[in-house]
């Protein structure tokens, strides 16, 4: 796996910066051999995977599951592991621990947290403790019941809130800072006032790199929100496999003398 200075030390302008989440072997096995440089496991699973409809109640011992998964199957790709709802931000020992958990136990390579006024000497312990951190601003999905889900930062106080916490989140030794769903023209002026790699999801094409949600990007999801576009359409073909294998069940013609053993030689009663 490659350390997080590789991210940090590559020119964007010339090789911007690919980032997708993944929550299995499988999936992060297509991602890192498309040469995605980071993979991410989000806490994005709790709406993805899990069912959930949204991150809260994301497990602290889920992500280090899957987190772990992602790693077997990633060769090339940096690994960050999210750091789920209230695992981090109330005790700080507790959340360098559970922080710590994602690389001694499931091999990340880094942790992502929701960032805010409260975070700036936690990621500052962190990174101090060896635990690169990738700071989030704009939309942070774990205040979906303070904030909802809209676009962030659209007045002058919220745009000049998310700049001062950006640059305090660099200050503090963030790798990386992800930018959600706030204007383009707010992304291109963090982009430009930071050193480290800006990745942007709703946020522009000015960012350093660029982050998606791997159901979105394949077109498994029912609801993906307004910013994202389905590459592909998985959830078609995945369809079209199931209610194939059922008819054919149904209808008597699988399996088939070809996906069939008879033993000869085998006496039965
Ligand atoms: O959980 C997640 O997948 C994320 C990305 C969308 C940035 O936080
Ligand atoms: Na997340």
């Amino acid at each position: 796996m490659p350390s997080v200075r590789e991210i940090v030390d590559r020119d964007p302008e010339a090789d911007p910066i690919t980032v997708l989440t993944a929550y299995d072997t499988p999936t992060a096995r297509i991602v890192d051999d498309a040469g995605i440089d980071v993979v991410l496991v989000g806490d994005s699973i709790g709406d993805a995977v899990l069912g959930h409809g949204s991150s809260l109640p994301v497990a602290l011992d889920t992500m280090a599951t899957h987190t772990a998964a992602v790693a077997r199957g990633v060769d090339d790709a940096l690994v960050v592991a999210d750091l789920p709802f209230l695992s981090y931000g109330v005790s700080e020992a507790e959340s360098l621990r559970n922080a710590g958990r994602m690389l001694k136990e499931a091999g990340a390579g880094a942790v992502k947290l929701e960032s805010g006024p409260h975070t700036v000497e936690l990621t500052r312990r962190l990174v101090e403790l060896g635990i690169p951190v990738q700071a989030h601003l704009g939309l942070t999905p774990q205040h979906i019941n303070r904030v909802g889900l809209q676009r962030q930062g659209t007045d002058e106080a919220a745009a000049a809130e998310i700049l001062d916490l950006a640059e305090a989140h660099e200050e503090a030794g963030a790798f990386s800072l992800i930018l959600e769903h706030i204007p383009a023209n707010l992304a291109a002026l963090v982009t430009d006032e930071l050193n480290i790699p800006t990745i942007g999801i709703g946020a522009g094409p000015e960012t350093d790199g660029q982050v998606l949600v791997v159901n979105d990007v394949v077109g498994l999801s029912e609801h993906p929100p307004p910013f994202a576009t389905a590459f592909g359409n998985v959830r078609k073909e995945m369809v079209a496999a199931v209610e194939t294998y059922r008819d054919e069940v149904v209808g008597g013609s699988f399996p088939s003398a070809d996906e069939t053993h008879v033993e000869e030689g085998l006496e039965l009663e």
